[in-house]
């Protein structure tokens, strides 16, 4: 088998030498932080050599006498293109890519563990992606011609490649509400100059719309990720999630902030994500092993949400600038001590100040949290995940009966260290943490004691943490 001694460069400007048989699928590891502790560290990185020896003994020995050499001694060899075959491997790649003519995409759900609304606050977020999929068939075309075949709703659309500003379909008709976010996904694309290929894409999926499991990301970083291959372009995926953000944003209206994208996009499979969303920095965190994600739908959809989701962070943002009258250095409820904000709540419209309240605590809690997870004090996680309910449904306003019976009747039960309503709320699902051990009955008694108090039959399913959206086998 092929061997390969690689370098990446990291975020910091500095080499990182090391050894695989797929330094490609090597790199996406490093990027997903399972690497290296030094890439987990300094990431992203960029693969900017590879060279390939005989046999794993020479890439071993090879290894290290690259890793002794100075950092100018590095450049040289990564210039050296007589040593450095990445140009040819990235080119036969792109060929590659340019003559795949149909593949198929899987891009994961997320469910958001802690962190609820904090992440247009600057704040950090633990989600995960989980294994629940938008399953998109992709064949290129060589029209500029992108045809939509959305399985599940039985429903078709049809856009031009050159006109997506003006949101119609090839008949001059106004985009129906589906096809905006693939549309939106190629307008962002072709505004950062990314070359676009005419699509032909069937897609299904088995997250609940509107159930606070990010089913439009999922759509989303789908779609990129297709154009991208459709494309044999590569950019770093973090670009990719933000013009995904940027397509909900501007082109779908919902001012939501990056986590479902970058989660649907980096899960890593059995961990949870902490996204730093004001630094971009993150890390994985393994998720207990005797532990299980239980997702249990409450059924309720609010048709009003992107609005009323828009009104609250327009909520944040004047909480923030009543603030910054006391205090100018301010710039996101990041920057907001407890104490400082409850000296001045009185001050604040009831809305703003309760929102505000909301999301500085929820940025300690998710501090608190984290450092539960790292100890194994998953009952204190559960603790944290308790409050953040109570904060969501008295603070922010997001929670609906049906919610609050389902978290009340699961953290009754013994295997059940936590529950809280999962996204951004106005319905859809909660997300539990129960020991594995007791989970069979721990689904089989809340179906029943829901159906018990109100009659009515909730789906709940056992759930895994999985990798990020990616080419299906
Ligand atoms: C939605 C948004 C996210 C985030 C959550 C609430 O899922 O898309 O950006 O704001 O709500 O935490």
């Amino acid at each position: 088998m092929a061997c390969y001694c690689y370098m990446l460069e990291c975020a910091n400007g500095k080499y990182y030498t090391g050894w695989s048989t797929d330094p490609f699928r090597r790199l996406t590891q490093h990027n997903s932080g399972l690497g290296a502790r030094y890439t987990r560290m300094n990431g992203p990185s960029r693969l900017v050599y590879v060279e390939e020896v005989p046999d794993h003994s020479t890439a071993l020995k090879h290894e290290i006498r690259i890793k002794r050499m100075t950092h100018s001694q590095k450049a040289a060899l990564v210039a050296d293109t007589s040593r450095n075959i990445l140009p040819r491997l990235q080119e036969n790649l792109q060929t590659k890519h340019a003559n795949t003519k149909s593949f198929k995409i899987l891009s994961p759900a997320r469910v958001n563990l802690l962190g609820e609304h904090v992440d247009y606050n600057d704040g950090v977020v633990l989600p995960a992606a989980i294994d629940r999929y938008a399953t998109l068939n992709v064949e290129v075309l060589d029209e500029p011609v992108v045809r939509l075949r959305a399985e599940d709703l039985n429903a078709e659309a049809a856009f031009a490649l050159e006109n997506l500003a003006g949101k119609q379909d090839l008949n001059g008709q106004p985009l129906p509400a589906f096809a905006l976010y693939p549309a939106g996904v190629a307008w962002a694309l072709q505004e950062a100059g990314l070359p676009l290929r005419g699509l032909t894409v069937r897609y299904s999926s088995d997250i609940p719309i509107g159930a606070g499991l990010s089913s439009s990301a999922a759509i989303e970083v789908g779609f990129a990720l297709a154009w991208q291959i459709a494309g044999g372009w590569e950019i770093p995926r973090i670009e990719l999630v933000k013009l995904c953000q940027k397509a909900e944003n501007e082109y779908v209206g919902v001012k939501s902030g990056l986590m479902d994208q970058f989660a649907c996009a980096f899960g890593t499979a059995r961990h949870a994500l902490a996204l730093d969303t004001r630094s971009l920095d993150w890390q994985t965190l393994p998720l207990p092993k005797d532990v299980a994600i239980v997702i249990a739908d409450s059924g309720v959809r609010r048709s009003l949400a992107n609005s009323a989701y828009n009104d609250l962070r327009a909520d944040c943002q004047e909480a923030l600038e009543r603030l910054r009258a006391w205090c100018s250095s301010l710039t996101s409820l990041r920057d907001v001590p407890m104490q400082f904000l409850e000296a001045h709540l009185h001050e604040l419209p009831e809305g703003p100040a309760r929102r505000a309240l909301h999301v500085v605590g929820e940025m300690a809690r998710v501090e608190q949290a984290i450092a539960c997870l790292v100890e194994g004090d998953i009952a204190g996680f559960g603790a944290q995940m308790v409050d953040t309910h109570a904060s969501l449904r008295d603070l922010y306003g997001v929670s609906c009966p049906e919610l609050d019976l389902l978290v009340e009747l699961a953290v009754s039960h013994p295997a059940c260290f936590g529950a809280r309503l999962t996204g951004a709320g106005f319905g859809g699902c909660t997300v539990n943490l129960v020991a594995q051990d007791g989970v069979e009955d721990f689904v089989r008694w809340l179906k029943a004691a829901v159906r018990e108090k109100s009659g009515r039959e909730v789906p709940i399913e056992v759930c895994q943490a999985v990798d990020g959206a990616r080419l299906a086998d």
